[in-house]
């Protein structure tokens, strides 16, 4: 699908971003491996989360849904069934991962795929440590460390594992894991990524320990508990970026969960000179949370990498975009992650902010950003990944002229409603300079 993009004379208004993504996945196996029932309110409605939601159907969980919310029927450790076919996590690194740690835990042969993409990504970061615990996990392709996975679980025994990269996904798969081996679980992290697990899982009574990047786990089971998804950062990300660039822009974005594992944008931002403040401070579902108000900001360059990166990986591209507008030259190092996500995010976000007018050097681990030149609206992909979608949706809210996005679909992965978000914030706001709308 194609979209055309203008600049509205002004951005204001207040938008509600979708539930956070990965506590959505969080809340769906969590509680379905959990004994009792509990509600989920304000989940994603999200490709991805629906791939989760298929795979745990498919191993006997029963999801109800009343009204807005979700019921979560959880099976208990034991109560899992086979499941008759093929697992499909879909575009979703999440649900492959964290799933790869539950099927290593269960007593029978699962099958896990993906799409395309998905397939391309590396499966050894689980493969190692899942195999350590005692599952048997055979991957496929090159050197077997691609999906689809087989994986023979039960009889698991805890381990003490290092990551070798920072990563909440593998963290995540271990922990699960864990839960149901003998023994205790130590995982050990070299930089702090996010810890929506660790927090839902002590909320639902595992016996879990965290001390500086160590996480100790005793294995035992875990009781079911409603969670309120508080509004995901990264969705909200797109429009705090959104306000910051455009010259006319206040935008109040409301509940968004502020977990400091997830707002290293924040901090960039505020670092080149933003104008973001937060308000209302709460916890909602043991998450902190927040309403963010942004607005038309000069920017500055910086430089982003070390210890801060997982906190805003999944952001980059949009820092990136950012970057492009502020006075300086940027540089964004420690990344190289980002080139195995849904699609390579350094050369996508290179390619495609160069279409739009702006000077962009790629780096084998990162980008160098030279600020300065307005954006040019022009035809873009989304390269099937749906940050590189929303960010270019952003930069075409920021360039002069039209900009003709590809792939506009694909944002349904992780904020589908977006385009309504953006219709929403009004005829007079979408007029552009020139009059057309
Ligand atoms: C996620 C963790 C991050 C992030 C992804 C979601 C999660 O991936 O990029 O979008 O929900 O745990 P890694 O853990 O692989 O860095």
């Amino acid at each position: 699908m194609v979209r055309r993009l203008n600049r509205p004379q002004r951005l204001r208004g207040q938008i509600s971003p979708p539930g956070d993504k990965s506590i959505t996945h969080r809340a769906f196996i969590l509680n379905g491996t959990a004994t009792g029932s509990a509600e989920v309110r304000n989940f994603s409605h999200g490709g991805d989360c629906h791939s989760t939601l298929a795979c745990m159907r498919a191993l006997g969980v029963r999801f109800e849904e009343v009204e807005d919310r979700l019921v979560v029927h959880g099976r208990g450790a034991h109560g899992f069934t086979e499941p008759r076919d093929i697992l499909d996590a879909g575009n979703s690194g999440t649900t492959m991962r964290l799933m790869s740690g539950l099927l290593a835990s269960l007593p029978f042969r699962t099958t896990i795929t993906g799409d395309a993409s998905l397939r391309g990504r590396p499966m050894d970061r689980v493969i190692g440590p899942l195999s350590l615990m005692g599952a048997t996990v055979l991957g496929s392709g090159d050197g077997h460390a691609r999906a689809p996975l087989i994986i023979q679980g039960g009889g698991l025994r805890g381990i003490t594992y290092d990551l070798p990269v920072a990563s909440a996904q593998v963290k995540s798969a271990i922990l699960i894991a864990g839960m149901s081996a003998e023994g205790e679980t130590v995982v050990r992290e070299p930089a702090p990524s996010r810890d929506h697990t660790e927090r839902m899982l002590t909320a639902m009574g595992a016996r879990l320990r965290v001390d500086e990047r160590e996480i100790t786990l005793q294995p035992g089971p875990i009781t079911a508990v409603d969670i309120t998804v508080p509004g995901d950062f990264s969705s909200a990300a797109f429009w705090i970026t959104a306000a910051c660039l455009h010259p006319d822009a206040e935008l109040l974005i409301l509940g968004v969960g502020v977990n400091q594992y997830r707002t290293g944008l924040l901090e960039v931002f505020k670092d080149m000179g933003a104008d973001v403040t937060l308000e209302n401070q709460r916890f909602v579902g043991g998450e902190p949370v927040a309403d963010i108000r942004a607005r038309s900001s000069h920017l500055r360059a910086t430089s982003v990498g070390g210890q801060i990166i997982p906190a805003l990986l999944d952001e980059l591209p949009l820092i990136a975009l950012a970057a492009t507008q502020a006075v300086g030259t940027t540089e964004i190092r420690d990344a190289a992650e980002l080139r195995i996500k849904e699609s390579d995010r350094i050369s996508a976000t290179c390619a495609e902010l160069t279409r739009l007018g702006a000077r962009v050097e790629e780096l084998p681990d990162g980008l160098i950003i030279h600020g300065g030149p307005d954006l040019q609206g022009a035809s873009c992909s989304s390269h099937g990944d749906h940050r590189i979608a929303l960010t270019l949706a952003v930069a075409g809210l920021v360039a002069s002229g039209e900009t003709v996005l590809d792939g506009a679909e694909d944002v349904s992965i992780s904020y589908p409603e977006f385009w309504s978000d953006l219709d929403s914030l009004g005829e007079t706001n979408m007029q552009t300079a020139t009059g057309a709308s």
